[in-house]
């Protein structure tokens, strides 16, 4: 099957030298890659700037902002069969990028931000993709009902929701753990490395794949 898997933070320029970004480190997205193409699949890993290798047998599309990870997504989600969403994409942006480094002058600096494209919530509409949609929730409040909320207004069949408020998972680290939130029910995976995590993900989510072809 064709698997696109988005990872990593993205980078949002301020001017030539500076930009806004996330503690995203992009090991759960790789290690999704990593695992779903270990599952003998066609993966497509589209990421923002991480400083980790790129997965065996994995295609990759690097990208830096969330304008060019919403039109890499655009370009590529047609042919998917099934596309999983762990990037942490900036919601906002600067309205202008200084075309020279900005200047320390005055004591304060107000910057304007604008709302990025939100790529997990074009991807019924407007890019029409009708295979299985897994997106990921990162929450440091009410994991479980932010998590549904985000799996109904992004037409999603699955949030993977981390609590990313808790000390040693989540962003940056090699653990995490994670809720997954279906439409009808929840099932809680405890911690665990990103590494085994990813395996237990492929699985469930492959296994939605098959109950919705059913
Ligand atoms: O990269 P690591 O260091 O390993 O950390 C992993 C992680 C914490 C980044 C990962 O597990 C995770 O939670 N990823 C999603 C982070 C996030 O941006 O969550 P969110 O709740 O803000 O967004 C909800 C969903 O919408 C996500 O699938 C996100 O990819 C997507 N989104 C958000 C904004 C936007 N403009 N476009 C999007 O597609």
């Amino acid at each position: 099957m064709h698997i696109l898997v988005t990872a990593g933070p993205t980078r949002e320029p301020i001017d030539p030298v500076r930009f806004l970004t996330n503690r995203s480190s992009g090991k759960m997205g790789y290690e999704l890659a990593a695992a779903f193409a270990h599952a003998g699949h066609t993966v497509l890993l589209v990421s923002g700037p991480t400083a980790l290798d790129v997965p065996d047998r994995v295609d990759f599309l690097p990208v830096e902002t969330a304008a060019e990870m919403h039109a890499a997504v655009a370009n590529h989600l047609e042919r998917m069969d099934i596309a999983v969403f762990a990037a942490a994409v900036a919601d906002y942006t600067p309205s202008t990028v200084a075309p020279e480094k900005v200047k320390k002058s005055a004591d304060t600096l107000t910057l304007e931000l604008v709302k990025t494209p939100d790529i997990l919530g074009s991807a019924r509409t407007p890019f029409g993709f009708a295979g299985t949609l897994v997106g990921f929730a990162a929450e440091t409040e009410n994991l479980e009902a932010n998590a549904r909320e985000k799996l109904t207004r992004k037409r999603c069949d699955l949030i993977v929701a981390n609590d990313v408020s808790k000390p040693g998972i989540g962003f940056d680290s090699d653990q995490n753990e994670i809720l997954l939130v279906y439409p009808d029910h929840s099932e809680a995976l405890p911690q665990a490395s990103k590494h085994d995590l990813a395996h237990q993900l492929v699985q469930a989510i492959l296994e939605l794949y098959t109950a919705q072809k059913k």
